[in-house]
């Protein structure tokens, strides 16, 4: 009878949704993200029994059952928290839309209308990403996200390699706020796999698989 080969089981970290850069203290720049890639990545990671840390920045969605739950708003938020996990865990996720730019300055009260224009000057926040990709110690696997509207295949290997990356999950706009969309999947020693159709969570499978199987 064939011995039956037990797969490994992994402490994995994963962020969601679309973090909120605050102007003052009820405005904010944020993104379209609905979090559901993030969410639907934890689900599959805790069905193939792995054990699952989810940071999330706001969402509408219900937290899946079995995950730790952290909430993070802002991208610093985010960032203490992904600094804080990443020693424990064997694998992150960067599923997060997090926002590449933040105010330079969050103003104490409510921004008064006036008449004029309104310029708000905006400051880069740290990639976590690239934070994680220069300290892999302990030899974490690090996935991440490209949203690309132009050369798609060119720009995401371009972030594969300069953030030190294992996996890079590329879409296009389109996937947004899609049930299903067309996913290119590259692991850092694998050619392009293009899927043209799959929903999230057949997305978040194929990811999770991949982890363990690349
Ligand atoms: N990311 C991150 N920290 C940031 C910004 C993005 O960790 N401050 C992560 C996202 O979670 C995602 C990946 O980096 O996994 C996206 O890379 P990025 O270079 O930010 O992609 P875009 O925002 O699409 O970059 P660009 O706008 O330059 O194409």
């Amino acid at each position: 009878m064939p011995m039956a080969v037990k797969k490994p089981k992994l402490n994995i970290l994963i962020t969601a949704g679309g973090t909120r850069e605050y102007i003052d203290p009820v405005r904010f720049l944020s993104n379209a993200s609905s979090g559901r890639m993030g969410y639907a990545l934890a689900r599959a990671a805790v069905r193939a029994g792995h054990k699952v840390t989810l940071i999330a920045a706001p969402t509408a969605l219900r937290p899946p059952v079995k995950a730790r739950i952290l909430s993070a708003v802002t991208s610093e938020d985010m960032f203490k928290a992904v600094r804080s996990e990443f020693g424990r865990c064997d694998c992150l996720i960067m599923a997060a839309a997090v926002s590449d730019y933040a105010p330079v300055k969050k103003e104490k009260a409510k921004i008064k209308k006036g008449k004029g224009k309104l310029t708000l000057q905006l400051k880069p926040t740290q990639d976590i990403l690239a934070w994680a990709g220069s300290h892999k110690k302990k030899g974490q696997i690090l996935v991440g996200f490209a949203l690309e509207d132009r050369c798609l295949k060119k720009n995401a290997e371009r972030k594969l390699k300069d953030k030190n990356l294992d996996l890079i999950v590329a879409n296009t706009p389109a996937a947004i706020a899609a049930k299903s969309s067309a996913v290119w999947i590259k692991g850092k020693d694998s050619p392009w796999q293009t899927h043209k159709n799959l929903s999230k969570i057949q997305t978040a499978a194929r990811i999770i698989k991949k982890i363990t199987n690349p």
